[in-house]
């Protein structure tokens, strides 16, 4: 079954997005829209090609894989990575599971039930053993534990100069542009006092404590961004 919600453009009003229906196909206005820019930079960032893959696939894990619409999106263009789709919210599974199983490529592995803040040992993942760890939108959506948690776990379990991408709206020296985001940050710690943007100068100061380095930063459409990390 497959069902889709008709809502505009707001983005607080994508936030509103978050309920779900198990086993049902949601589809988030916002990840429909930002689906095809994000993948255009990861075909920068991500080795692709069969014939230079080693051994094993690499391993690329979502961290809060949503309505599973991005993984969907990105896997038919890496054939030999595999997707491991993850989210803190169980009743997103269903819908993260359906897109995973329509996958033509079938490189997406089954999602799993995954709280950033946790030790990824504790999901059965190995120190130094991700090629790439990517996370869009939770940065700014939950409490900055999840932030500290996402770069600590980048830090111990990404491969030595493995990547991880972020991708979100974000501030920059203390200030946030343009008003569009100046007020979604006002909706967002409206909603809960915990969330809003965060600054690039504080995830460098994270990421140092956590071994990474960011290597470059990628402008996208609606004032948001990709950030790239390179573990050191
Ligand atoms: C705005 S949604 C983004 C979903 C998806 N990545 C996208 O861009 O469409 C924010 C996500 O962060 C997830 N999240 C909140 N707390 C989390 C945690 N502790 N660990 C992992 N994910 C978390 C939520 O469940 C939610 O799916």
């Amino acid at each position: 079954m497959s069902k889709s919600k008709d809502l505009s453009d707001l983005k607080m009003k994508d936030l509103h997005q978050n309920e779900s229906i198990t086993g049902e196909k949601l589809i988030y206005p916002a990840a429909t829209r930002n689906q095809e820019p994000i993948l255009q930079v990861l075909k920068r960032f991500i080795i692709c090609d069969l014939d230079k893959v080693c051994d094993e696939s690499p391993l690329f894990l979502e961290v809060s894989s949503g309505s599973g619409q991005h993984l969907y999106h990105f896997a038919p263009h890496f054939p030999g990575v595999k997707f491991q789709p993850s989210e803190y919210d169980k009743s997103l599974l269903g819908s993260i599971a359906y897109y995973s199983q329509l996958c033509p490529t079938k490189n997406i592995l089954t999602p799993i039930q995954l709280d950033v803040c946790n030790e990824f040992n504790s999901y059965g993942f190995h120190e130094n053993s991700i090629d790439y760890l990517y996370n869009a939108n939770m940065i700014h959506i939950s409490p900055y534990e999840c932030t500290i948690g996402l770069f600590k776990n980048a830090g111990s379990y990404l491969k030595p100069d493995a990547l991880m991408i972020t991708y979100g709206p974000y501030s920059k020296d203390g200030k946030i542009t343009p008003q569009s985001n100046i007020d979604f940050d006002a909706s967002l710690r409206s909603r809960n006092p915990l969330w809003g943007l965060r600054d690039i100068n504080d995830l460098l100061k994270l990421a140092e404590e956590c071994d990474l380095s960011l290597m470059d930063t990628i402008e996208m459409p609606a004032n948001n961004k990709t950030l790239i990390w390179k573990k050191n």
